[in-house]
């Protein structure tokens, strides 16, 4: 657990699941990996619950998923509180590519002031399915690798 200006973050636990899948769904973001990854979600509350994000290791690589803020809590910091609490988690664990594949197409831009490039779709190593979405895959190389 980590506490940043009154942000608690920490790993989700079983009585987070509602809310995760509640707060994706409404985002129009997938939910069909959540019961399968529920240990690799962390979630933020501030008195209520803020938001969340899930990083899964594919193959070697890291998948960042999931990375999703209630609405009325959006533009205060918390998705990148979020962000960087699980890279703090994948820091340290001998793997340093972390890859998104960006469902809304607004947000590279988002992405990309974490370090994230848009690359190739034939570049992206992770093919678990994304029905009926057209991703944009994006990467980013953990510089701090121990
Ligand atoms: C993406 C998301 C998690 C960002 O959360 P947030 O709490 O609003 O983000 P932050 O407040 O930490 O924003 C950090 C920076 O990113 C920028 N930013 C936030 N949302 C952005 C967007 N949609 N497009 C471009 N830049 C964005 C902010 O302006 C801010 O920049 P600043 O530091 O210069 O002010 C949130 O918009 C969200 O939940 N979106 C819907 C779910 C979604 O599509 N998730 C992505 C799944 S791949």
């Amino acid at each position: 657990m980590c506490i940043v200006k009154g942000v608690i973050l920490r790993k989700a636990q079983v009585k987070d699941k509602k809310g995760i899948r509640t707060l994706l769904k409404s985002s129009k973001l997938q939910t069909w990996y959540l019961d399968d990854n529920l240990d690799n979600f962390v979630v933020a509350y501030q008195r209520e619950f803020v938001g969340c994000g899930c990083l899964c290791l594919h193959d070697g690589v890291f998948e960042l998923r999931g990375l999703c803020v209630r609405s009325s809590f959006r533009g205060k910091g918390f998705g990148s509180k979020l962000f960087k609490f699980l890279m703090k988690k994948a820091v340290g664990k001998k793997v340093s590519q972390v890859f998104v594949r960006l469902e809304n197409k607004k947000l590279v831009s988002f992405y990309e002031q974490f370090g994230f490039k848009t690359i190739a779709k034939s570049q992206c190593p992770i093919k678990t399915k994304m029905p009926g979405i057209n991703v944009l895959p994006m990467k980013l190389f953990l510089k701090n690798k121990q």
